[in-house]
């Protein structure tokens, strides 16, 4: 078709599509490891490392290991890391207090990291009971129900314990209703009002946490129950609005959408809604697919890894929590 002196189509897609060097430059987005925050499981004092069965490549560290490791993530630039402990099951209580052990896995390893590499590297830790009840409940239980207002009371000291122990940030990971202002009033005052809160805001009662309630021990403390009581419904996107309208309101520094490509739509609603930065977390059973086909030769390592985390990008977040944080910070090293 002539038109205009050119040829039909004249407008053309591709045009930018034909080079390496053009695709470059088109580029909306680039994955840096400045958008990574590696999540790391920490076993108990005297266990050494032992793999996670159902995260292949994922290790519980044990201490020794735990320090080369985070030396490594440092040397590869990865700006923080998430610490989850590994509890031993006879220091489980309906309670959780092992919660507020200012000596308990997580403040052990928070002091030993911190004399040893200071400021180097962002340290986050969360603020839930699942690691440390009987029931394997992020908050109080009586009779059968998860206590809101009683969990608010502990989660508030928990805060102030891990902060005192050397924490950077704090992740309320629980989904009680009112625990982002508990917790900045307790840190407040107990003298860290420079602390940063990370609300895991809209954090959905997700079958994707099934590798990781395996790898901390907690799958068995919570046997056929559930969280659906206080974590979202997956089937609801207009909830975490009020969600995130709640956080912001009570103070949170930074918001999470959990888990994350299953809710890209979530992290792009809120990033296009949050006055403050919006964190993915790329869940343990994200990770786990993704392996499993890999493994069985399904998927293309490197270019499924690296498009699954370029997404979180183009949809809005911040930075991503994902178990393949050291793998992509190596991949970026040896660029193309
Ligand atoms: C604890 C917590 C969970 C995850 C992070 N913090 C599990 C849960 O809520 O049951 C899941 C992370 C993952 O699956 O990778 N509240």
């Amino acid at each position: 078709m002539q038109r205009f002196g050119g040829e039909f189509p004249w407008v053309r897609g591709r045009r930018w599509r034909a080079h390496p060097w053009s695709r470059r430059v088109v580029a909306e987005q680039r994955l840096s490891v400045e958008d990574l925050i590696w999540p790391i499981f920490l076993q108990p004092p005297g266990v050494d490392s032992e793999p996670v069965a159902s995260l292949p490549g994922v290790q519980r560290f044990g201490s020794r290991d735990l320090e080369e490791s985070v030396a490594e993530a440092i040397e590869l630039g990865i700006p923080a890391i998430a610490l989850f402990p590994v509890t031993p099951n006879e220091l489980k209580t309906e309670d959780g207090r092992e919660a507020l052990n200012p000596d308990n896995i997580v403040c052990q390893a928070l002091k030993r990291l911190r004399d040893r590499f200071g400021d180097q590297i962002g340290l986050i830790c969360d603020v839930a009971l699942d690691p440390y009840t009987s029931h394997g409940q992020d908050g109080l239980v009586a009779n059968g129900q998860v206590l809101n207002d009683p969990t608010l009371e502990v989660l508030a000291q928990q805060a102030a314990v891990l902060a005192q122990a050397g924490a950077s940030v704090v992740a309320p990971s629980d989904m009680m209703d009112g625990r982002v202002a508990a917790i900045r009033q307790s840190l407040d005052q107990s003298g860290f009002s420079q602390l940063p809160i990370l609300a895991y805001t809209a954090k959905y009662a997700s079958a994707f946490y099934g590798p990781f309630r395996s790898a901390v021990g907690s799958a068995q403390q919570l046997g056929s129950a559930d969280k659906k009581t206080y974590q979202m419904d997956p089937a609801n996107g207009r909830e975490a609005i009020r969600e995130l309208q709640l956080d912001l309101v009570e103070g949170a520094d930074m918001v999470m959408v959990k888990p994350g490509l299953p809710y890209l739509d979530i992290v792009w609603r809120l990033s296009e809604q949050a006055s403050v930065p919006v964190a993915a977390y790329q869940v343990s059973g994200e990770y786990a697919m993704l392996m499993a086909a890999i493994q069985n030769g399904w998927l293309d390592e490197r270019s499924a890894i690296t498009e699954s985390l370029v997404a979180f990008k183009r949809a809005g977040a911040c930075c991503i929590l994902t178990y393949f944080a050291l793998q992509l910070a190596s991949w970026l090293q040896t660029h193309r």
